[in-house]
């Protein structure tokens, strides 16, 4: 073996022990008490968790959005792994009139030299035509089972309208893929926009959370669930931010709608009250985050299972590029930071306020999306086989989220000041230490391409 995590407590998705963990290049070997050296490079991991790695199924690395570029795949995936993830899923946009191949390529190319940790792609799609349908057959079977179709974004080119997730559903019925829909009423939100722009310098960032009333959210769920069930296609719901959008998921899984969800820590931990504050305009990402009844729902739907996924939706912008809004709400680059604290946020907020079990925590961080999007169990556990994707997790550890100590390429934090309790130690990749305390130590595009199998359920 090259190395071994000793007297650590093993935390997957159903159960948590005692144990060592062998590793063999790539991949974990053994799993048991006592393992012998032999050789092989030691972590001490006594009074810590052993986690699998932590898997964001929502991420948007480089992406140009709102005149403006996010935060690119090599500082970005050096904080994921400082963060404790060793997984993440972007998406592949086509462009309109281009095709989804382009769009992967593009993709995967732009990530080639700098990503840091494994990486999968969603496609994205925004046009519809019989090559299209034939392209989303062909991906499905080809390591891209799932498709992000936006319901919003008419000026941006992405949005795709009812016909065109109809028809993909309809597809995803048959091929086992999954239709992932960015949830807003396009219509109703421009014109709500519109009718709010000449109060922009008076509403400053205000302005942002009163043209995106919760209606504005849920009619779009309610719609996209209304188009699964008649299709009997596969939908999943990309950060869901209101309470009324659980209650809409849950009551169609109940009638066997075949719908998933994720929701993110900025509706979880953050509301509105943000986009009253001077620098309000920094929060500013779709949906918006919204009042503390939807947060505590959300929260229930995290225990009853409603929700099954913690993401991000990861679009990292600076201050400077923030500035880009001038004053007004409709102009701000829409989008937050988020991978780096994604587990030890989410940790201290659910398992140490004990509303969420260790072995859920797991679950909904790691093991729910490998199993969704097709990546288990090569991704999402910790067993015999898998890919030697580990965290060391101090669960004493106290830190103060703050900026200025985070690896990322950003010059603020949603959640700067949060008092944590534990964090991330050590985040090992296919074998590879590649994280210690907060320090990314691996190599600059040692990530690679997994692919995703369809039929994924959790
Ligand atoms: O504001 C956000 N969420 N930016 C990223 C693009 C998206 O809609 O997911
Ligand atoms: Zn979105
Ligand atoms: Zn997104």
């Amino acid at each position: 073996m090259d190395l071994i995590i000793k007297n650590g407590e093993i935390v997957t998705a159903d159960k948590t022990y005692m144990a060592d963990v062998g590793v063999k290049g790539d991949k974990i070997v053994k799993i048991e008490k006592n393992l012998k050296a032999d050789g092989a490079e030691i972590i001490d991991a006594k009074g810590k968790y052993v986690f699998p790695g932590g898997i964001d199924p929502h991420v948007h690395l480089n992406l140009f959005f709102c005149g403006t570029y996010s935060e690119d795949w090599d500082t970005g995936t050096q904080a994921a792994a400082c963060g404790g993830l060793t997984t993440i899923i972007d998406f592949a946009i086509q462009a309109k009139g281009k095709t989804l191949r382009e769009a992967v390529e593009a993709r995967k190319a732009d990530a080639r030299e700098k990503v840091c940790i494994d990486y999968s792609l969603h496609g994205g799609i925004t046009d519809w035509n019989e090559r299209t349908s034939k392209e989303l057959n062909y991906f499905v079977s080809n390591g891209i089972p799932s498709f992000k179709m936006f319901m919003i974004y008419r000026k941006e080119g992405w949005m795709a309208d009812d016909g065109i997730l109809f028809q993909a559903l309809e597809e995803t019925k048959k091929n086992g893929g999954m239709i992932m829909v960015h949830a807003e009423s396009a219509f109703i939100l421009d014109m709500l926009i519109e009718r709010y722009q000449p109060q922009a310098k008076k509403l400053g960032a205000w302005g942002h959370a009163v043209s995106r009333p919760c209606f504005t959210e849920y009619e779009a769920i309610q719609r996209a669930i209304t188009w699964a069930g008649i299709t009997g296609g596969r939908l999943y719901i990309v950060h869901m931010s209101t309470g009324e959008g659980a209650d809409a998921v849950r009551a169609a899984q109940m009638r066997g709608v075949k719908v998933w969800a994720e929701t993110c820590p900025q509706y979880l931990l953050l509301t509105d009250s943000v986009f009253k504050r001077k620098d309000g305009h920094l929060y500013a990402t779709c949906p918006q985050i919204k009042k503390k009844h939807d947060q505590d729902r959300l929260w229930k739907g995290l225990e009853d299972g409603e929700v099954g996924i913690l993401a991000t939706d990861t679009c990292t912008f600076t201050k400077k590029q923030k500035d880009m809004w001038g004053g007004d709400f409709t102009k701000i680059p829409y989008g937050l930071p988020g991978m780096e604290t994604l587990v030890p946020v989410m940790y201290s907020a659910a398992v140490g306020k004990k509303k969420i079990s260790l072995n859920k925590f797991v679950a909904l961080t790691s093991t729910n999306p490998a199993k969704l999007f097709g990546l288990y169990p090569k991704k999402g556990t910790i067993a015999k086989g898998s890919d030697a994707d580990i965290v060391v997790f101090d669960p004493n550890k106290r830190v103060t989220v703050d900026y200025t100590k985070l690896a990322t390429n950003c010059d603020w934090s949603p959640f700067q000041g949060m008092k944590l309790t534990g964090y991330p130690e050590v985040t090992i990749s296919r074998g590879e230490i590649i994280a210690k305390n907060g320090k990314f130590v691996g190599k600059v595009g040692r990530g690679n391409f997994v692919p995703g199998k369809p039929g994924g359920n959790i």
